[in-house]
């Protein structure tokens, strides 16, 4: 006789269980190696200290799911909501922004602690019952830890640049298996019309990624690569940092005030170009994506080019045929530098490697809704003055991007993995 039974854990809870697990994980390995002062100091508002990121994804879990979901939850500390709370004002005050820095304590190792204390406590939440909204509210805390790995990422990099000793991050790796890419980039076409673009509501995506809608657009095409760190070197030779009338106002004002004559972490030595990276100082090489550049660059180096930085809309129309396949923070095989590569597709490094700075402005989808709650302060209180990047990078967690995926940074600024594709009316 067989007998039905109630299983305790369904599918989901086991799906966000095993993804929960390799998200943490995968976040205490990129602390590996560094000391607690490593990752205490803050080298510039924008960037947050490691353990910043460490405790706040933690506490995101702890505020957004545990506190309002387990009755009787014991917090790890108190005086942590105020420490490592972001920007949410519905939660509350909060540790400003520029003083992350300051928070010599907790210690690294305490910060370890309350993670593995929300990790217990989120696990056994898991095996228990949990409402559809909790389980939506843990997929974005995923989510939102994957944003803040490539973030840990970008901002240990513009700390260790700023050492004069250049510490390596990570160990370098060889420059000799870049693929050739020297031929100039050529042109795909794309006929436009009406296109569906955002996404589609099935599986996980952002909340500004929604709802997918139809846009219009005329015959475009673009460039069958990213711009390399070749045609860079070509747009400095030309003066290109030099030219005003390359530049939006507010860039050249940018150029003016920072003194910019190169990307971030470049620096001149005799005759050679060298970079920061996450490897330490490296020279550039010449076939690999150009990265950490400014929108303003990314358009004053397009106007050069006599072409136009693409929109998003035509980024993600031109995205959906192709498989989401690249250069993301594989963990087996962390390489987090921008490379050549082999042709992947009609549209190279069209995912991964770098960022691709597009023409348009973050603004909600016509349609858009902010989700109830805290969490709706999550992207719809920045839809003013940023522009979109699409794609991912060489920082990007793998498994992370969509075709309709968002990023949105200021433009004048440059320490993301971001580069830049080209595009032209057709
Ligand atoms: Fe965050």
């Amino acid at each position: 006789m067989s007998r039905s039974t109630t299983p305790l854990v369904t599918s989901r809870q086991a799906d966000l269980t095993a993804a929960f697990l390799s998200c943490r994980n995968q976040t205490l390995r990129l602390a590996d190696g560094l000391t607690d002062a490593d990752a205490t100091v803050q080298s510039m508002q924008d960037a947050s200290p490691s353990k910043w990121h460490l405790a706040h994804t933690t506490w995101f879990f702890e505020e957004f799911v545990l506190v309002p979901g387990v009755p009787g939850y014991r917090v790890f500390n108190p005086h942590f909501r105020f420490l490592f709370n972001s920007y949410y004002e519905t939660v509350g005050a909060r540790q400003p922004r520029e003083q992350r820095g300051l928070l010599s304590r907790p210690s690294l190792d305490e910060v370890k602690s309350y993670r593995a204390h929300v990790d217990d406590a989120l696990l056994h939440y898991l095996v228990g019952p949990v409402s559809a909204a909790a389980e939506d509210l843990i997929e974005l805390g995923i989510a939102h830890e994957e944003q803040h790995q490539e973030l840990f990422l970008t901002d240990i990099l513009h700390l260790f640049a700023q050492n004069p000793l250049r510490p390596a991050y990570r160990p370098g790796f060889d420059v000799a298996r870049m693929h050739e890419t020297r031929a100039a980039a050529s042109w795909i076409e794309f006929p436009g019309g009406i296109v569906e673009i955002g996404h589609s509501g099935s599986g996980f995506g952002f909340d500004c990624e929604r709802p997918a809608h139809a846009v219009l657009l005329r015959p475009y095409a673009l460039a069958e690569r990213p711009v390399s760190n070749r045609d860079w070197c070509a747009f400095i030779a030309a003066g290109g940092y030099g030219d005003p009338r390359w530049w939006l106002a507010d860039g050249w004002a940018a150029v003016c005030a920072g003194g910019w004559d190169s990307p971030l972490y470049w620096r001149r030595e005799a005759d050679e170009w060298l970079q920061m990276t996450l490897h330490g100082e490296r020279p550039i090489e010449p076939e690999a994506p150009v990265h950490h550049i400014s929108y303003y660059e990314a358009d004053a180096f397009a106007r050069w080019s006599q072409a136009r930085l693409p929109t998003e809309s035509e980024w993600e129309a031109a995205a959906r045929g192709q498989p989401v396949r690249g250069h993301f923070a594989d963990s087996a095989h962390f390489r987090p530098r921008p490379r050549s590569a082999e042709p992947d597709g009609p549209l190279r490094q069209l995912y991964g490697g770098v960022w691709e700075w597009t023409a348009s402005p973050f603004l909600a989808y016509p349609g858009f809704q902010v989700a109830p709650g805290a969490v709706g302060e999550y992207n719809g209180k920045f839809m003013c003055g940023q522009f979109v990047l699409r794609g991912g990078s060489c920082a990007t967690p793998p498994g992370h991007i969509r075709p309709s995926y968002r990023n949105f940074f200021y433009p004048g600024q440059r320490w993301q993995f971001s580069g830049l594709r080209l595009a032209e009316d057709r």
